[in-house]
């Protein structure tokens, strides 16, 4: 099949309260944007009050309800031309630096590698101390070195930008988009 003639962003959300609300603030700044939730994801979103019929209205929402992760097809297609993870969970972010895909989102992780793609990932756990945001209030917590060494890790990919803040993650998909004249859709 041939290339898509209008590739879009795949956007995956994870379970991840932190930066949860800015992540999405920013999906809807920027165009034809694809939703793509991990199944603690969808939890998170309705814990912190998102419907998800309300979603669906503003984006193509993709659940994580098949175990082979069937939308991934769509990048055989070139139907996207990259994809954000944002908020990434510790989880998804150690998922992703060891290779492992067995939810939607590490799978779109693992298809913009395997089809040279870019991908941008919020990592959430970047820093030793992290102030968050519960359903209920604001906690303090303290990224284990593991988690830390995860983003570190998955920052040498080829192709990966790990964004840090709500800035770095605006940035880098600010330039994501100036530069996608250069980004060849794979047919
Ligand atoms: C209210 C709530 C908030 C959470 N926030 C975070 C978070 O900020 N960062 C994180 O790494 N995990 C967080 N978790 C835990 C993840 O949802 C959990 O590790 C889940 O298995 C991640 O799955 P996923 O990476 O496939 O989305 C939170 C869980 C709950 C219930």
């Amino acid at each position: 099949m041939n290339a898509d003639a209008h590739p879009r962003l795949a956007w995956a959300i994870t379970g991840s309260g932190h930066f949860l609300k800015e992540s999405l603030e920013l999906a809807r700044r920027f165009p034809d944007v694809d939703l793509f939730l991990s199944s603690a994801g969808e939890e998170i979103l309705s814990m912190y009050d998102y419907k998800l019929a309300d979603l669906k209205k503003e984006f193509k929402v993709y659940r994580d309800n098949t175990a082979s992760s069937a939308p991934v097809g769509l990048f055989y297609h070139g139907h996207y031309h990259g994809v954000v993870i944002a908020p990434a969970t510790s989880n998804t972010v150690a998922k992703c630096a060891l290779g492992i895909s067995d939810t939607l989102p590490t799978n779109i992780f693992a298809q913009a590698g395997k089809r040279r793609l870019p991908a941008i990932v919020f990592a959430c756990d970047t820093a030793p101390e992290v102030e968050t945001e519960s359903p209920s209030e604001w906690v303090t917590t303290y990224p284990r070195a593991i988690d830390l060494q995860y983003s570190k890790q998955l920052a040498t990919f080829e192709r990966v930008t790990i964004a840090e803040s709500v800035e770095m993650l605006n940035l880098a998909l600010q330039a994501h988009y100036s530069n996608l004249s250069h980004i060849q859709a794979h047919p």
